[in-house]
């Protein structure tokens, strides 16, 4: 059975909440029944971390309630939310690096005093939670050592360790593989058959479909309307989002023909960063296609991309880009060559948080466009309007720090930039993980229009619905070597699965 029909055990009744002149949240209504998956799905800056810091106690709402079981609360901090049971995963994680698993799971409650006995005890205690939802985690490993998914299942057991009865999780998909996403939605079915309920915020629409029981949508501040998965498909539930429909993954083939062979990688062996390394990897990709890579993450794409952008050096093969050898030239020299690169953590890698739009607009060109020493305040201010302009980038002034935009306009100011003197080879990673369809449909037809406009583009994904809607042609690297060459149209679930796996197809 799916819809679930326990006692709502956690409500907003008509909340609304301003910021200066924003309205954030207006008159929502939103509750969430125990044993129940209820996803919350909006576009960004529709609202929906608002409500859920509103459920959880980090604000107050301008207007309207919150109740637990019925009752109207007033949480003064996110303290008093805890102890009515509710627990909260962040989007982005809070994690303490330094620290390990079970240090961070009990953190602010240890058992007993310090010394060598807690420490034993508090890794039992992490152990036996941990293996009780069968998270492959040692209690020991400090936090840093760790990957997007395991940090992940870190936040969750600090969440059950206290034993709460409602989870919120906000965005908890937006930075998985589609295998750690997948897990991530066993353990939310878990939950709720043990009676939990929980607050899913997602972008994925299928995933969405696949795991809620009740979907609600959020636009602009509003609630548009809640559905049941039954009478629901991704369609409606864009049009429902955006205002207007969106066909995120359908195939757009390109304009023309693709022209000359632009990049040649032959044999390339590179040594691995976070992944597999590469081995013996030959690759040719022409002027006007989009090649996709696909793969379980860590298998050698990103030592693809980093040794093709000159992050990452080769020990063996080469790379000749229209031409030219590039194997060992400096990125600056490449980025003259026209070669453009988007990393797969835009927070890190993408841009300098703490900068200006304008700052970030230019990243990479800094020497180049130098005038003497400086560079024109004109040059700067004209990047950074006309990116703001194409990619309609929410919130722009050429002073706002990149920190200050959402996720999806974050994306939409690096794509902008790496695509603002057009490419002649474009490095792609992850480029929609974790944006709603408005932003991915801009950076979508963005990557198509730059392939059609010549650009050689290598787009490293891991939603195989994004490598079958952009790709020419799809490689599937394993463990560091390409297993296998598919066209979109033979790339069905099943087949990329095999040669992800390393079987044959
Ligand atoms: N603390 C804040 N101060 C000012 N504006 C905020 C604050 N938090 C969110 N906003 C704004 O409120 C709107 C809704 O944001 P949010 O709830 O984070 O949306 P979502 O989670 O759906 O992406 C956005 O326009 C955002 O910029
Ligand atoms: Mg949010």
């Amino acid at each position: 059975m799916r819809a679930a029909d326990g006692p709502v055990v956690l409500a907003a009744c008509g909340v609304s909440k301003r910021f200066g002149a924003l309205v954030a949240n207006e008159a929502v209504d939103f509750d969430v029944r125990a044993g129940e998956v209820h996803a919350l799905i909006g576009e960004n800056g529709a609202g929906k971390s608002t409500l859920m810091s509103l459920l959880y106690g980090l604000m107050h709402p301008d207007s309207g309630t919150i109740a637990v079981d019925g009752r109207a609360v007033r949480f003064s901090s996110c303290v008093d939310a805890m102890k009515a049971g509710i627990g909260m995963v962040f989007q982005h994680f809070l994690l303490v690096e330094r620290f390990s698993v079970a240090q961070n799971v009990m953190l602010g409650r240890e058992p007993g005093r310090r010394g060598m006995l807690d420490r034993r005890s508090s890794e039992k205690e992490v152990a036996r939670l941990a293996t009780g939802y069968g998270f492959a985690l040692n209690p020991a490993t400090p936090v840093e050592d760790l990957g997007v998914g395991a940090r992940q299942q870190v936040e969750l057991l600090k969440v059950l360790e206290r034993n709460a009865r409602v989870l919120i999780l906000d965005e908890p998909t937006a930075a998985l593989s589609p295998q750690e996403a997948s897990a991530l939605f066993d353990i939310v079915h878990r939950l709720r058959s043990e009676g939990r309920a929980v607050i899913l915020i997602a972008h994925k629409l299928k995933e969405v479909l696949s795991v809620a029981d009740r979907i609600t949508v959020l636009r602009r501040g509003k609630v548009v309307g809640s559905v049941e998965p039954e009478q629901a498909d991704e369609a409606q539930l864009g049009l429902m989002m955006v205002g207007r429909s969106i066909d995120l993954d359908k195939r757009v083939p390109r304009i023309g023909a693709p022209a000359d062979v632009a990049l040649r990688i032959t044999s390339l062996d590179v040594p691995a960063s976070s992944g597999a390394g590469l081995h013996g990897f030959s690759l040719q990709a022409r002027a006007g296609e989009i090649v996709g890579i696909a793969g379980v993450e860590g298998n050698g794409q990103i030592e693809l991309a980093e040794a093709l952008y000159g992050l990452r050096e080769p020990t063996a093969g080469a790379i000749a880009l229209e031409g030219r050898d590039i194997t060992s030239m400096s990125c600056a020299n490449r980025r003259r060559l026209g070669v453009r690169y988007v990393p797969p953590d835009r927070q890190r890698e993408g841009l300098v948080l703490d900068f200006s739009t304008e700052e970030n607009a230019l990243l990479g060109d800094q020497r180049r466009l130098r005038r003497g020493s400086v560079i024109p305040a004109k040059t700067m201010r004209r990047r950074a309007d006309a990116i703001a302009r194409e990619y309609a980038l929410a919130g722009y002034s050429p002073s706002v720090k990149a920190r200050d935009y959402s996720g999806g306009n974050q994306q939409r100011l690096i794509v902008g930039r790496e695509l603002s003197e057009g490419a002649a080879l474009l490095l792609v990673c992850a480029p929609t993980r974790g944006l709603d369809v408005g932003a991915a449909a801009v950076i979508r037809e963005r990557l198509r229009a730059a392939r059609d406009a010549g650009a050689c583009i290598l787009l490293v994904s891991y939603d195989l619905d994004e490598l079958r809607a952009l790709a020419d042609r799809i490689i599937v690297l394993c463990g560091g070597v390409a297993t296998g060459e598919l066209t979109p149209e033979n790339a069905d679930d099943a087949t990329l699965g095999m040669l992800m796996g390393g079987i044959a197809a």
